[in-house]
């Protein structure tokens, strides 16, 4: 049995930074847990003392809360039916896609939604277990919404802040969640909410005056405690970073470069290398853009070995069936290009279905002439910055997306709309031909805009709009 610890600052999000992985003989291991959320709150919470309230990845009892690098870790058990209703289901299959433009149809299910309910009562709880009186409590994410009410009614001693990694829809998309006034209830139990960009926050705001008819000034919506106290809480848009310096670092040494070197030397050192990163998922675009490779090359435009391409596709949500299409479709179309294309010894695509340690992802950054980030939807998309800060020489050139959040910092990107093939191949190509001077201005200017706004700037912020947000309860509300 553990002492119990309390701590100033918690976190909870629905994962923790490392996964248990179970193998076949009954032995354990920890891996790095996968996405953008736990990229950038490990640099974060690596820098500060607190708890991480999540889960360990697999179902059944929880492991017993551990220290590592610092950082308290206190797992929060799923059943193997939670992680198919609350997991799988209701965060992946209901929210995900109603909250990236319903890219592909959302299912509604009232099991899932009441799974949703229960596994985020048991957030709530781990929460307060390890939350010191008045700490700061810290929720993230869209499978966390409700949690921050819970977290009120059973501690009105702390304060609670929530971040959406992912966009806020519009409130015609919002408005399809049969649960919709829950969730902003949920939501409304927080002193603060940070939203990616500020039409995420505005979409919030407009779904509290148009669903629930609540008030709402500036950035602020009156709500009322079930107790009957009327609050403000504050919403608005601060954007996510990563850790340019310690990243930069790493991708300065000379392991590092010589990796890089190595790379570039193993694919028969191409004119250009394209790379795209991304979790295997249908908002990343990553069709979209073998399309646009693919008809580059069916036209003549471009050929292979001479531009090559790279597509590292990190395994996702394996068991919802939309990313098991989606895996489908894409190694259809990759076996297809390289049926066609290839030459022996030189693949047109080379396709890893594989996760990486951060000095290889670093390597590749470097060794990529042309970075194609072009999701349909992205709350930010942490690799787009990853690239730019690991570009320490000035080389490359960045295509984005003008749907990702980071489309709306970094300016001198080359910006496409990945729906428009005919533009996407047009942008390619631009930045294929464009003079290598043109591209390191438009990397300076990046790379400045990064360094500037880096993930512990992003927490500082969201910690003091937190500590700020309004802090004196206002006349109960009458709606
Ligand atoms: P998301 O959070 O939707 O997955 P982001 O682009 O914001 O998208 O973040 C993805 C994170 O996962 C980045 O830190 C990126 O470096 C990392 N990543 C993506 N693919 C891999 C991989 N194959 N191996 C290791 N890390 C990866
Ligand atoms: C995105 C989400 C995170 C999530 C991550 C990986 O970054 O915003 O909340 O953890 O994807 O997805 P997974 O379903 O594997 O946790």
């Amino acid at each position: 049995m553990t002492a119990q610890r309390v701590f100033d600052l918690v976190i909870a999000a629905n994962r923790l930074p490392v996964d248990r992985v179970v193998g076949d003989d009954g032995s354990s291991e920890w891996h790095r847990s996968p996405g953008g959320l736990v990229t950038a709150m490990d640099s974060v919470m690596r820098h500060r003392e607190g708890a991480w309230v999540g889960w360990a990845g697999e179902t059944g009892e929880a492991p017993e809360p551990f220290e590592d690098a610092g950082m308290w870790l206190h797992p929060v058990p799923l059943s193997e039916d939670e992680r198919e209703t609350f997991y799988e289901g209701f965060s992946n299959d209901t929210l995900w896609p109603i909250y990236h433009d319903v890219i592909v149809p959302a299912h509604f299910h009232r099991e899932w939604w009441r799974s949703y309910r229960t596994v985020n009562e048991r957030f709530a709880d781990a929460v307060c277990e390890v939350a010191a009186p008045g700490a700061k409590v810290w929720i993230h994410d869209y499978q966390l919404q409700l949690v921050p009410a819970m977290v009120r009614e059973r501690r009105p001693d702390v304060r609670i802040g929530w971040f959406n990694h992912i966009p806020f829809p519009p409130v015609e998309l919002f408005a399809q969640l049969p649960w919709r006034s829950r969730i902003l209830e949920g939501l409304l139990g927080a002193d603060y909410l940070g939203f990616q960009r500020t039409p995420d926050a505005q979409n919030f705001l407009r779904a509290c005056r148009q669903l629930d008819g609540r008030t709402t000034k500036g950035d602020l919506v009156s709500t009322q405690d079930p107790d009957g106290t009327g609050r403000r809480v504050r919403a608005s848009a601060v954007p996510i970073s990563v850790d340019y310096h310690g990243l930069e670092e790493l991708a300065r040494t000379e392991s590092v470069r010589e990796r890089a070197r190595a790379i570039r030397a193993s694919l028969g050192d191409p004119e250009v290398v394209m790379l795209g990163v991304d979790r295997l998922d249908y908002t990343k675009g990553i069709r979209h853009r073998l399309k646009a490779y693919e008809e580059l090359l069916a036209d003549g435009t471009i050929s292979s070995p001479e531009v090559t391409f790279i597509q590292v596709a990190t395994p996702s949500r394996e068991r919802v069936a939309a990313y098991q299409h989606l895996r489908t479709e894409v190694e259809t179309v990759v076996g297809h290009i390289n049926g066609a294309y290839s030459a022996i010894g030189a693949p047109a695509v080379h396709y890893l279905h594989q996760s990486y340690p951060r000095e290889e992802m670093a390597a590749l950054f470097q060794a990529a002439d042309i970075m194609l980030v072009t999701p349909l939807r992205d709350g930010m998309n942490l690799v787009a910055k990853e690239y730019v800060t690991c570009r320490h020489d000035d080389g490359g050139a960045l295509v984005l997306s003008e749907f990702t959040g980071a489309s709306h910092e970094l300016r001198q990107a080359f910006v496409c709309n990945p729906h428009d093939i005919e533009g996407l191949k047009q942008v390619m190509l631009h930045v294929i031909s464009l003079p290598a001077k043109d591209k390191r201005r438009a990397m300076r200017a990046l790379r400045r805009r990064v360094a500037d706004n880096d993930v512990q700037r992003w927490a500082d912020t969201f910690l003091t709009n937190l500590e700020t947000a309004p802090e004196r309860p206002s006349r109960p509300t009458t709606k």
